[in-house]
């Protein structure tokens, strides 16, 4: 039987955690009623088609596409940048980082074994993008620009200096050779560059929204330029999936999570929702989370058309490191805040800490144990330390990180953030403020038919220069 990810909310529930704080778990269980609604609603949901990112796990059709495109061409390259941002970006470091080996684009090609390097150019700051481009081999990469809508500002500006400087090189033939567009398969700006420029591309489908699409080609083409293991991925995903088939509270990972979460910020006053990885492969995806929660979850209006202003919001830190710049605002600071840990039961390589010193105390206790044991004992005691102080925290533990283990933990996450949607009242998958500052952006940058905002001048004395 595959190894399945685990969660332990104790230290989320009051008898724990004592002097009045924590959830109380007949709470828990009075919502378990609410929950069965929710999750019929997100069936209903669901089988009308409007919940398109339950559907990547099952899609084969692209999983051949991907892997076709992963183990031919894809491979004829030495480097691949993904161009992207936002939801286009955050699930293809999150699959890089988890699935292949640390600092994986400063190996040589045999350690490597011979995949390419693959970066995400998620940001337009010249001091990055100048250098990094001066210093690329055009010749031996791929360009995967990722932008479901083709209108992005930040992508399409990093395409047009992409494409500038391979015509530079190369003939017509050659740019498109260097040139995958991965977006909507019928609409958009990239959509109509790719047929009449006849550059390859990968479909995003039309109803998975860009946080929800790491399971389609946005985040499952560069895992498999990598080596990434994306069947075993989706079989994750997939496994996810029917364990939250469920409508029993109790049995469900994902509404678990969901409504103890929920309860936190609109009962418990804890609306800040930190997710600690103690794992450095599982930090990105710490931060693919933060984007998921925040741009599902932080609405104006309810699905009903009311003004909420909901959501709580995500923070994301790294075990053990952030013990020594965060814990402490956790463990003494203000209680709005609870603390998901994300574990890995075995390392599968362990470093063993080498015996000297031994007259030393401060260092000879450590001689004999590994650093696997280290950060282990370290997360173990955060958390009993936070539920010492009343401070409510959960672990999702994955056994071990491959990609089954990781497809079951992103596949928990996305429904998670559905249901909360339901709990919250709001609808998870549109953005309408990430929109409105696009279009304030185009109005900026001067494109037609978009107005600058229509803002008062700043008072100068209002700021100090
Ligand atoms: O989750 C989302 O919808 C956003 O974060 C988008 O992914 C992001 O704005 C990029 O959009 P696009 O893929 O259209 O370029």
């Amino acid at each position: 039987m595959p190894e399945r990810v685990a969660l332990d909310f104790n230290n989320m529930l009051a008898p724990r955690l004592g002097g009045g704080r924590g959830i109380e778990p007949a709470r828990l269980d009075a919502m378990a009623e609410r929950f069965r609604g929710a999750h019929a609603e997100v069936r209903r949901r669901r089988e009308a088609g409007e919940l398109g990112l339950f559907d990547p796990p099952y899609d084969t059709a692209i999983l051949d596409e991907v892997r076709k495109f992963g183990d031919g061409l894809g491979q004829a390259f030495e480097t691949i940048v993904v161009l992207g941002i936002g939801g286009s970006a955050l699930g293809a470091v999150a699959l890089r980082d988890a699935l292949v080996a640390p600092f994986w684009n400063e190996l040589d090609d045999e350690a490597r074994s011979f995949y390419p390097k693959l970066y995400v150019l998620d940001n337009v700051d010249p001091t990055t993008i100048g250098p990094f481009l001066d210093r690329l081999d055009l010749g031996k990469t791929l360009f995967d620009v990722v932008s479901k809508s083709g209108s992005t500002p930040e992508t399409m500006a990093q395409l047009l200096i992409v494409r500038d400087r391979l015509a530079r090189e190369f003939d017509e033939d050659g740019v498109r050779r260097h040139l995958l567009f991965t977006t909507d398969p019928d609409k958009g700006a990239l959509r109509r560059l790719a047929r009449e420029e006849r550059i390859a591309t990968l479909p995003v489908p039309p109803n998975v929204g860009g946080r929800f699409s790491v399971f389609t080609p946005v985040g499952l083409l560069p895992a498999a330029l990598v080596g990434g293991d994306v069947a075993a991925l989706l079989e994750g995903a997939r496994e996810m999936d029917r364990r939250c088939a469920t409508d029993a509270l109790a049995e469900n990972p994902a509404a678990l999570f969901a409504v103890l979460q929920y309860l936190a910020d609109t009962e418990r006053h804890a609306p800040i929702h930190v997710m600690a990885a103690y794992s450095d492969r599982l930090y990105a995806t710490a931060d693919w989370f933060r984007q998921l929660w925040a741009e599902s979850l932080g609405k104006r209006k309810s699905r009903s058309g009311e003004d909420v202003f909901a959501g709580p919001t995500p923070l994301h830190a790294r075990g053990a490191t952030d013990q020594h710049s965060q814990l402490q605002l956790w463990i003494e600071g203000p209680f709005d805040k609870t603390v998901t840990f994300l574990t890995v039961g075995d390392f599968a390589e362990d470093v063993e800490i080498p015996r000297a010193y031994e007259a030393v105390e401060s260092l000879a206790y450590l001689g004999g144990h590994t650093l696997g044991e280290l950060l282990h004992a370290e997360q173990a005691a955060t958390a009993l330390a936070l539920a010492d102080r009343g401070r409510m925290n959960m672990t999702i533990e994955l056994p071990r990180l491959d990609a089954h283990t990781l497809g079951q933990l992103l596949m928990m996450l996305q429904i998670a953030t559905v249901y909360a949607g339901e709990l919250y009242g709001v609808d998870p998958l549109d953005q309408p403020g990430v929109e409105l500052g696009k279009q304030l952006a185009y109005g900026i940058m001067g494109r037609p038919g978009f107005a600058p905002p229509d803002a008062a001048p700043p008072d100068p004395r209002f700021a100090s220069r």
